[in-house]
């Protein structure tokens, strides 16, 4: 396999490093706003194989991304399980609290890969514009934790109260919603596979809030579980991890997932990563989105470091959380440049 982020992904170091950038596509660039203004809802975006496809597509022809990542959203997954999920203006996505493990006990998780249907056919139209090239197609989901605390609290959450809440007061109820959400994404994302994704990232952006105990029973093994059943259906398509935020726990995550790379946030020390992680297993990441925002001078000072921390071994370039609505397109150009060494 030649592409070079699967090169990297299989633990073989790349110069220069492959470079993709999480929200890649999205509302700092004008084509996204273009396609985006064409459609009300986000959700119907997302569902819209065409659309959906042509956004995929974006960022790989202005920069030649080293990889497309579906565009789709990590919600679609309580959407197929039934909860209804929308997206309003400046507010962020807004879902109908749960308060009734029952109904949601009684989706069947192979349902869940049927109303997904729009989405590998997404996948499907991607993988046939990028065939004969470099470019590699990654799908992704999010991790149950990340995907349950939307689901609880009904939106973004500053300090996960709801959420929180039920793990610690009914751990037994908490754990059977994480255990649906296993079973439910694993089919999503082995179903992404059979429709063309060639590496895949199971997105914890809300695994940095809990005491390493619960780290472990809600972050660390229902993604674990998700990773083994993906194996055994695929076992050479390549998982990232992202538990964004876990500090010292991410080797943890490093030695005990089964995920083939782990996805960096900013706050990881290089040095300390490039010891205690890139020994391990091959690291993403992690600029700064603002740095990013900022450029210049205090942009390339940040891109060298990690470059310098990283480069020789098995290393993938990426941001440490997506690329902000605000960010030029000349720095996004300058960052690809310098990262493949102009
Ligand atoms: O990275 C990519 O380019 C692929 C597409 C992608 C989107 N969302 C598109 C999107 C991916 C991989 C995601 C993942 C996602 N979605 C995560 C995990 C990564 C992270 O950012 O932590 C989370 C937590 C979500 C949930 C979500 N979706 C939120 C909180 C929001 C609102 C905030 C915002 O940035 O608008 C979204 C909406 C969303 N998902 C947009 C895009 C391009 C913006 C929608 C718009 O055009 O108005």
């Amino acid at each position: 396999m030649d592409k070079p982020l699967l090169r990297a992904l299989a633990g073989r170091p790349v110069t220069p490093a492959p470079i993709w950038l999480m929200r890649q596509a999205g509302r700092y660039s004008p084509e996204y706003r273009k396609v985006r203004a064409r459609t009300v809802d986000f959700m119907t975006l997302c569902f819209t194989p065409e659309l959906a496809a042509e956004i995929t597509l974006q960022p790989v022809r202005r920069y030649a991304m080293d990889a497309a990542i579906l565009f789709s959203d990590i919600l679609t997954v309580p959407h197929a399980l039934g909860r209804e999920v929308r997206f309003e203006e400046g507010r962020g996505p807004r879902l109908e609290p749960l308060r009734n493990l029952k109904d949601l006990s009684r989706v069947d998780p192979s349902a869940v890969v049927a109303r997904l249907g729009p989405v590998y056919e997404t996948l499907q139209r991607v993988k046939a514009e990028l065939a004969g090239g470099p470019t590699a197609l990654i799908g992704f989901a999010g991790a149950p934790w990340t995907v349950a605390s939307y689901m609880i609290e009904g939106g973004s959450s500053r300090d996960f109260a709801a959420a929180k809440a039920l793990a610690y007061g009914s751990p037994v109820e908490f754990q059977s919603l994480i255990d649906i959400l296993v079973e439910a994404t694993a089919a999503h994302l082995i179903a992404q596979v059979e429709a063309g994704a060639e590496a895949l990232q199971i997105f914890d952006s809300w695994a940095g809030v809990w005491p390493e105990a619960d780290s472990r029973r809600w972050c660390l093994l229902p993604t674990a579980a998700i990773i083994r059943r993906v194996k055994a259906a695929h076992p050479l398509v390549p998982v990232i991890l992202f538990p964004r935020g876990v500090g010292a726990m991410y080797e943890a995550f490093a030695r005990e997932s089964g995920a083939d790379a782990l996805s960096l946030d900013t706050t990881v020390p290089l040095a300390w990563a490039r010891a205690h992680l890139q020994a391990h297993v091959p690291v993403q990441g992690n600029l700064d989105p603002l740095a990013l925002l900022a450029g210049g001078e205090a942009m390339e000072t940040r891109v060298r470091a990690i470059l310098d921390a990283f480069g020789d071994a098995p290393f993938v370039f990426n941001l440490g959380h997506g690329v902000v609505p605000a960010t030029p397109l000349e720095h996004v150009a300058r960052l690809v440049a310098l990262v493949r060494g102009a």
